[in-house]
């Protein structure tokens, strides 16, 4: 991974910084830098600076990052609403500098100040996150010159005790993050199921989480049937790999399991080349649990917490499950293949029925699942479902706290008829794609016991930026998910 830059607090922006970031905001209808004075501009300069914005910026101001040569210096403005500001909108605003910065000709890495009022800790946290999270970029070019690299970035803020512990939990929320992102960027030559669970094994080492790794002999000799067929048609055998984090003095139980399908070309029911060419990221599910779960040990937070990341590589094969194949989930329900495309859900079984026999206090899961969310909310926004609405609202909570955007889809009774089959206990997918979203949840509650508090989380929209870089979101991976499971952890912890 790309080292980080180096962040920390200070009082002022240092003389020796490359780089002022301001906020810019709305007065009246006419330009105002947020923490201006803070970085130490007299009144008369000021006047100057504005002077030279109102002519280079257009309104709303609030999606703005420009950066202006000033008294020698670099200066870049970044848009903030005109009110309410957020620890997401600031977020949003240091993600866009840093990315402007990120493309300004340089022949050395940069030093940056930010002065942005960081008045509180979530409006540091959001500043600290959006720094991080806007430096990450995945670039593997040898000859062409990469991105000009960000060495340092000083915040200016007050040096108060709870400023510093924002900092700390921003900079390993924005690391677990990044991890999430490499992973998820990796190619699927680089990162297949042996290798995937290494770099789990390693991310590990030297933390408070023991590892264990199921290998493809372990899987078949306990009965995991979904990733034993799915991971069948691939010269890469699959893996299930779990951390446990146990503090002392936990009074909570979570379990985390996440989709990790390290290339999805669909099986014999081959997918196309437009729709296969970006299912390196089909693994996103499984990156963001255990990173999540790295950052949680880091944090020292007192909840117990186990994660299931389920891997295999779906490729077509001599020895590639087929359409109507009859699986044996693990637990022993038994499942009709009626596509191979659809093969998430039968390796999220085997997790799921796994993480079950542990008994937690709630089980969450978060997979790249189904097309149809991403028909249904876009690819901004993941879709979450759960067992009732006191979970769901844990969720939406915690997601609203990190700034992620969830929103609740239902499990409509009738729905679990979809799946009735002849010859197995379920079959794996509707007949039709009406709801597809759904039947895929429905189709996954199925091994769950009936009354544990379960939500499922389809990110197949937002956990892959296909587009250009916006706010703190890079293309390509994103990290999707990280934040919220950490936010969840934080405000289960006792
Ligand atoms: N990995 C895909 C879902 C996906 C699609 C994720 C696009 C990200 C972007 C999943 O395995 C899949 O192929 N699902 C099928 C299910 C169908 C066969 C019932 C789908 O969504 O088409
Ligand atoms: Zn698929
Ligand atoms: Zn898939």
């Amino acid at each position: 991974m790309p080292a980080s830059p180096q962040i920390s607090l200070a009082r002022t922006i240092p003389p020796t910084v490359d780089v002022q970031v301001l906020g810019l905001t709305e007065n009246n209808g006419a330009p105002m830098l947020v923490g201006a004075t803070d970085a130490g501009y007299r009144k008369k300069e000021l006047t100057e600076l504005l002077k030279i914005l109102s002519s280079v910026v257009a309104k709303p101001f609030q999606h703005v990052a420009v950066a202006i040569p000033f008294l020698g210096k670099r200066v870049v403005v970044a848009g903030l609403p005109n009110s309410d500001v957020t620890g997401e909108s600031v977020r949003r605003a240091v993600g866009r500098a840093m990315h402007l910065i990120r493309k300004l000709p340089a022949d050395r890495p940069l030093s940056i100040g930010v002065s942005l009022d960081l008045m509180d800790a979530s409006l540091l946290k959001g500043a600290v996150e959006g720094a991080l999270l806007g430096a990450y970029t995945f670039d593997r070019r040898s000859k062409q010159p990469g991105r000009t690299a960000i060495q340092e970035i000083t915040l200016v803020t007050a040096p108060r005790a709870e400023l510093k512990t924002a900092l700390s939990l921003a900079t390993i929320t924005a690391q677990a993050v990044c991890t999430a992102r490499e992973w998820v960027n990796m190619p699927g030559n680089e990162l297949f199921p042996e290798m995937f669970a290494a770099a789990a094994t390693q991310l590990a080492a030297g933390s408070r989480i023991d590892v264990e790794v199921w290998d493809e002999a372990r899987l078949t000799a306990e009965g995991f049937g979904g990733l034993v067929m799915v991971g069948g048609g691939s010269a890469h055998p699959p893996r299930l790999v779990r951390y446990s984090y146990a503090p002392r003095g936990a009074n909570f139980h979570l379990a985390l399991v996440g989709k990790g399908v390290t290339f999805d070309a669909g099986g014999l029911d081959l997918k196309s080349p437009e729709s296969m060419y970006t299912m390196k990221s089909d693994m996103a599910g499984a990156a963001a649990v255990l990173s999540a779960v790295k950052a949680i040990a880091d944090l020292g937070l007192k909840i117990r917490v186990t994660a299931y990341a389920a891997m295999a590589e779906n490729l077509p094969s001599g020895s590639a499950f087929r359409p109507s194949d009859i699986l044996r989930i693990y637990g022993g329900t038994t499942v009709e293949n009626s596509n191979t495309d659809a093969e998430g859900r039968l390796i999220m079984a085997d997790a799921l029925a796994r993480a079950s026999a542990d008994a937690p206090d709630l089980i969450v899961d978060i997979a790249t699942l189904t097309g149809a969310c991403i028909t249904a909310l876009g690819r901004r926004t993941a879709g979450l479902m759960a067992s009732d609405d006191s979970t769901a609202d844990l969720l939406l909570d915690a997601a609203e706290s990190a700034g992620e955007s969830l929103w609740q889809l239902p499990l409509p009774e009738e729905t679990r008829q979809m799946l009735d089959s002849k010859v197995a206990d379920i079959r794996s997918t509707g007949k039709t794609r009406s709801g597809g979203a759904l039947v895929a949840a429905v189709f996954l509650r199925e091994f769950v016991p009936e009354e544990m508090p379960w939500a499922h989380l389809d990110i197949a929209g937002p956990a892959f930026n296909a587009d250009e870089a916006y706010d703190y979101v890079p293309s390509g991976g994103t990290g999707f998910g990280v934040r919220t499971l950490i936010a969840l952890a934080r405000s289960l912890q006792g």
